[in-house]
């Protein structure tokens, strides 16, 4: 059983400060859902969790089992069980969705073992069946031409075949239609287990009826600032988030501009000494 642990997580991009301490833990068998405006940080700590080189961790500690995954790349995350399903899948041309994902399954296995490519067709084709998935996805280019609903399905396949023990699933839910949505939802529901803990992050409770959560996170501007059960989704459904704000003693959500006074900014300087 796996166990993710994020420590006081401080991260920026580009010199910006996304990320202003993050404590979550993530068992095995656990399901986290995190919801929160827009620009709050949700895709950025799903990105740290996966190493994204972009982000920069300023302070803090993830670890994994204990052990911490600070500078490790991100293929030695995905080796170590982490899987990350994200919101806007990359087209990757002249390499096929099935030799993407045989390549990435083949060197997780240990050294010693290889792929029995035989068997391992019939689980991507079995696979891409229970997802709805036409079968000549498998032979186009990674998400090239998918449409919306495609590519994300097609992220799902992934970790069906991936088998990680730990999973953030970045709004797996957009762009899906009802049916499509129910297959997603009935699919990653079934992979529940002891061995897998999960971190689903939505703007919406439909996906939530169909993978029920153990715990829901509130993110506001780079920080949890609240956790509870299920009725906070409903909360957030009818009321949204504005209810917070009371809650929390503040008036706005967003970031405060930084302030210049008359004389000290030199654009005011130089536009009043051009309208004088
Ligand atoms: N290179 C960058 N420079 C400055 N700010 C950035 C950069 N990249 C991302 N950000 C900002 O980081 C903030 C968090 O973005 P993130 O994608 O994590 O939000 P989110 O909570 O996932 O939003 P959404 O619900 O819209 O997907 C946003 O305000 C975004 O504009
Ligand atoms: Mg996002």
């Amino acid at each position: 059983m796996s166990k993710l642990e994020l420590k006081n997580l401080v991260v920026s991009v580009e010199g910006n400060t996304i990320l202003k301490g993050i404590n979550l833990t993530v068992n095995g068998g656990e399901t986290h859902a995190i919801m929160g405006p827009n620009g709050t940080g949700k895709s950025t700590l799903a990105q740290i969790v996966m190493g994204h080189p972009k982000y920069v961790i300023e302070s803090g500690e993830i670890l994994l089992d204990g052990e911490l995954m600070n500078d490790l790349p991100v293929d030695e995350r995905s080796r170590k069980g982490i899987f990350l399903g994200m919101q806007s899948p990359v087209e990757v041309p002249g390499v096929t969705n099935f030799d993407f994902v045989k390549s990435a399954v083949s060197v997780r296995l240990p050294k010693d073992q290889h792929l029995r490519i035989g068997r391992f067709i019939l689980q991507f084709e079995d696979a891409a069946k229970e997802l709805s998935m036409g079968s000549g996805l498998s032979h186009r280019f990674l998400n090239q031409g998918f449409s919306g609903g495609e590519k994300k399905r097609n992220e799902i396949l992934q970790m069906k075949l991936l088998k990680p023990s730990i999973a953030f699933l970045d709004e797996i839910d957009s762009g899906l239609d009802v049916d499509a949505l129910r297959i997603v939802g009935e699919n990653v529901t079934k992979m529940k287990s002891p061995n897998l803990g999960m971190v689903l992050i939505t703007h919406y409770q439909r996906l939530l009826d169909y993978i029920e959560p153990d715990f829901v996170h509130i993110m506001i501007r780079g920080q949890i600032v609240k956790t509870g059960g299920k009725e906070l989704i409903t909360k957030i459904d009818q009321d949204g988030y504005d209810w917070l704000k009371a809650e929390l003693g503040v008036t706005d959500f967003e970031e405060k501009q930084p302030q210049y006074s008359l004389g000290t900014c030199a654009t005011n300087t130089a536009v009043n000494s051009v309208t004088k």
